[in-house]
């Protein structure tokens, strides 16, 4: 597994997401990559799964230093106090006494984000968060974090692969030291069905999916945290570290941006 450094953290450049796996499936898999090599887990509050992930990861037997777990908080959950109180039940449920990386899941208006962060301060000064970040915030909603509240996060985990462009943020990004976590990296499947990756991944003996994890790991600061369930795409999404794309099939890659979100709740921010 490579990592990326940033801040002086080593980040594995492959996580695996775990939206919408529960139960006995949620533990088989998590227990079927760490077997595989996965060392990074990206799980939320919201995803009700957080036991699981800590009973797969305390049953593995390795050591608990040998993992990047983030969890994130959810956007009803943002009062300072409800922050300290529904942390501690996600450090419970984990097993861990920390997570690596704590981020806001969603920003919410309803909440001074200043308090939710001095909150999510206390928690990082106590050893209970290594790293914390956000998510879902859009470029001048993570400039007000950095430049007017001056909070040093590591990360701000968006939704990120082929057909959405955030050059934008990517370019701060990179200015500020910030990781972007691309989520839904696959675009959720519909990158399998995308014929100039298919092709360029024909060139290398890799699939669309393939090509399209290895554009988002070879960008500076950018990490994936596909979700898979079985052990065949848990392994195709993690055996991307043996082929480097060429400058032509990179940017043409970058073409294929076309404004597709496909995540957007009613309780999304105004995206820019
Ligand atoms: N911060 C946020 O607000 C936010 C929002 C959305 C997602 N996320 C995080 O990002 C993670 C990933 O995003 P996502 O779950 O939306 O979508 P995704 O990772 O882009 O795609 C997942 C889909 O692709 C399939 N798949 C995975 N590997 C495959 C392979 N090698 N070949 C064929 N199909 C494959 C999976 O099928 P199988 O499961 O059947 O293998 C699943 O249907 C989430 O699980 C979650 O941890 C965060």
């Amino acid at each position: 597994m490579q990592h990326k450094s940033i801040q002086g953290i080593d980040v594995p450049e492959i996580g695996l997401g775990t939206y919408k796996l529960y139960g006995k499936e949620c533990m088989k898999t998590v227990t079927d990559a760490i077997s595989m090599g996965y060392r990074h887990i990206d799980t939320a509050q919201m995803y009700k799964n957080e036991k699981e992930i800590g009973d797969a990861i305390y049953g593995s037997g390795i050591d608990r230093e040998e993992f990047f777990i983030t969890t994130k908080i959810w956007h009803t959950n943002l009062d300072h106090d409800d922050v300290l109180q529904t942390v501690e039940d996600s450090l419970r449920e984990l097993r861990s006494p920390y997570v690596d990386l704590l981020l806001i899941h969603w920003p919410n208006s309803q909440y001074p984000l200043e308090q939710t962060l001095e909150a999510m301060m206390v928690l990082r000064d106590q050893g209970k968060a290594e790293s914390i970040g956000i998510s879902n915030f859009p470029l001048s909603m993570t400039k007000s974090v950095i430049e007017d509240l001056r909070i040093p996060i590591l990360c701000n985990q968006v939704e990120y692969h082929p057909y959405l462009a955030q050059f934008d943020l990517l370019d701060y990004s990179y200015d500020n030291e910030i990781l972007i976590g691309a989520y839904s990296p696959l675009a959720q499947g519909k990158v399998f069905q995308d014929e100039v990756l298919a092709r360029i991944g024909s060139e290398y003996g890799k699939t669309a999916g393939q090509v399209a994890l290895r554009w988002l790991i070879e960008q500076e600061n950018v990490i994936a945290i596909p979700k898979a369930t079985s052990s065949e795409h848990l392994r195709e999404n993690l055996d991307i570290f043996d082929f480097q794309l060429s400058d032509e099939h990179f940017e043409s890659i970058d073409t294929l941006a076309r404004n597709l979100r496909l995540v957007s709740p009613s309780f999304a921010p105004e995206w820019e």
